[in-house]
């Protein structure tokens, strides 16, 4: 169950709005940041957080991290690999701060939520100037503070849940698109994965928040929302449920909204209907279903079988016909055999997804799965793993080259690298589309006749 949320209260966000103050006050000249962010879109929103505290503390942002004073690393546990991205970052600091001592290295994020990790890291590089977790985050000034003054090592993690901040300065990525926490935390606890145990349970964003937050998201002229959490779906803010927030968000008429991930076993019809009656809703969703067959499935503990999987997407189809489908896949649970990797081949045959994310298991210390065994080599599975990637591949080409010839609605977002008099966006859908234009477009959206299809993009022509 969802429990209520507890906030941080006004007195510590007074407190650290006083070390913002502080801060600045300590800053003798022009100082900059660079975040690198790791992971999830959750970190993506934490990392605007951070950087909305930095600029009010006097930095400036640096394109890189060559050039910033300071760098902060947003890191990522879910996998193994991106463990190693960011430990293989962090030694790269060290040559770096050779060359200038002044530099402040800071690391947060999930990767610090592990446990014994923050030790490790004290012990192991001594030149990271600052250390804290994700329950702590909104304590970032009062530590950079610390920091400056002592010019020490700092570093604090919390293993209790984290409470929820209100109100703190936010540096979006973009003036049109604004990512929406609604929920943090995850109760499900799937086998494999980590995230409930360094992002703790959920707690859920008031009603009344989340809508503040879109409100003024819409009045500075954003144009498109993405509501995140771990499992939006098992939302509850003060008695309403993940369905009734998004009918009371799309009543503010911003154009566009979406919102990830969902858990298919939270997917009620309530909020499948959602697809049907708001104006605003997208039609895509990012269902992830992590596996095919009903054993992997329970050994996972996902909580819903291939059979009710499939009848959650013919709902969605029957009340969204064009409605895009996205998926996370694992590949090489514990003990998956052949067959059983059949079929999640199957599955995925029949679901036609737009877009399938898929990941090689990565054993996570502290999960069940991690226990099980798994007499499955890595070649066995990265051959397996390719096989899927290519099935995916043709489906998302058929399904663009259905596309063709079709009107479609595009929100601009991206003006081309190669090419100043070519811009990008994205379909309601989610499909992104290049065609000819100039930046002015940027934002504004815009009728575009689909002309041809590549592997993984649409070409058009502005009508
Ligand atoms: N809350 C979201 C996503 C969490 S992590 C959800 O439930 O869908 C994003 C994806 O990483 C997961 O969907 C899963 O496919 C993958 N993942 C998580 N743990 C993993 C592990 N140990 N090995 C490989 N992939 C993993
Ligand atoms: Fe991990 Fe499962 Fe929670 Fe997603 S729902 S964050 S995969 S435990
Ligand atoms: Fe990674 Fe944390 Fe997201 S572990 S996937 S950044 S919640």
């Amino acid at each position: 169950m969802n429990r209520e949320a507890i906030h941080v209260s006004e007195e510590k966000l007074i407190e650290q709005k006083a070390y913002m103050a502080k801060v600045k006050e300590t800053l003798t000249s022009n100082k900059t940041y660079h975040i690198v962010t790791l992971g999830c879109q959750m970190n993506v929103r934490d990392s605007e957080t951070l950087s909305g505290m930095l600029e009010e503390m006097g930095f400036t942002a640096a394109n890189t991290r060559e050039e910033a004073d300071l760098i902060l690393y947003n890191t990522c546990c879910v996998r193994e690999n991106a463990e190693n991205k960011a430990l293989g970052n962090v030694i790269w600091l060290k040559e770096l701060k050779k060359d200038k001592p002044e530099l402040i290295i800071a690391v947060g994020g999930c990767m610090m939520q592990e446990e014994g990790m923050a030790d490790k890291l004290i012990r192991q590089y001594p030149f990271i100037d600052l250390i804290f977790g994700t329950h702590n985050a909104y304590r970032f000034p009062e530590y950079l503070y610390r920091v400056l003054s002592d010019r020490q090592q700092f570093a604090e993690v919390f293993n209790i849940d984290g409470e929820i901040a209100e109100g703190l300065p936010v540096k979006r990525q973009s003036p049109y698109f604004g990512f929406v926490n609604v929920m943090y935390g995850c109760n499900n606890f799937c086998s494999y994965c980590i995230v409930p145990y360094v992002r703790g349970r959920e707690r859920s964003r008031s009603v009344e928040d989340v809508l503040d937050e879109c409100k003024r998201l819409r009045d500075q002229g954003v144009q498109e929302i993405m509501l995140l959490g771990q499992n939006v779906n098992s939302y509850m803010g003060g008695g309403a449920n993940f369905a009734e927030l998004l009918y009371r968000v799309n009543a503010l008429e911003i154009p566009r909204i979406r919102f990830m991930t969902s858990h298919p076993k939270d997917l009620s019809d309530e909020l499948i209907y959602a697809y049907k009656e708001l104006e605003h809703l997208m039609p895509n969703l990012h269902l992830p279903v992590q596996a095919g067959n009903n054993e992997i499935l329970e050994k996972m503990n996902r909580r819903y079988s291939r059979e009710r999987y499939l009848e959650l997407v013919m709902k969605l189809r029957a009340v969204c016909p064009d409605i895009g489908l996205t998926s996370d896949i694992i590949v090489g649970f514990p003990g998956e055999t052949l067959a059983q990797f059949e079929d999640t081949m199957s599955l995925v045959k029949e679901v036609r997804y737009d877009a399938a994310y898929t990941f090689i298991y990565s054993p996570r210390q502290g999960t069940k799965a991690a226990l099980m065994p798994d007499p499955f080599t890595i070649q066995e599975k990265t051959e397996r793993i390719q096989r899927l990637i290519d099935l995916q591949q043709a489906i998302s080409y058929e399904t663009l080259l259905s596309l063709v010839g079709n009107t479609e609605e595009v929100l601009v977002d991206s003006v081309s690298l190669r090419n100043e008099n070519a811009v990008g966006g994205k379909t309601r859908r989610g499909h992104m589309v290049n065609f000819e234009g100039n930046m002015n477009l940027i934002g504004k959206t815009v009728s575009v006749k689909i002309t041809s299809a590549g592997k993984n993009t649409l070409r058009g022509e502005l009508i």
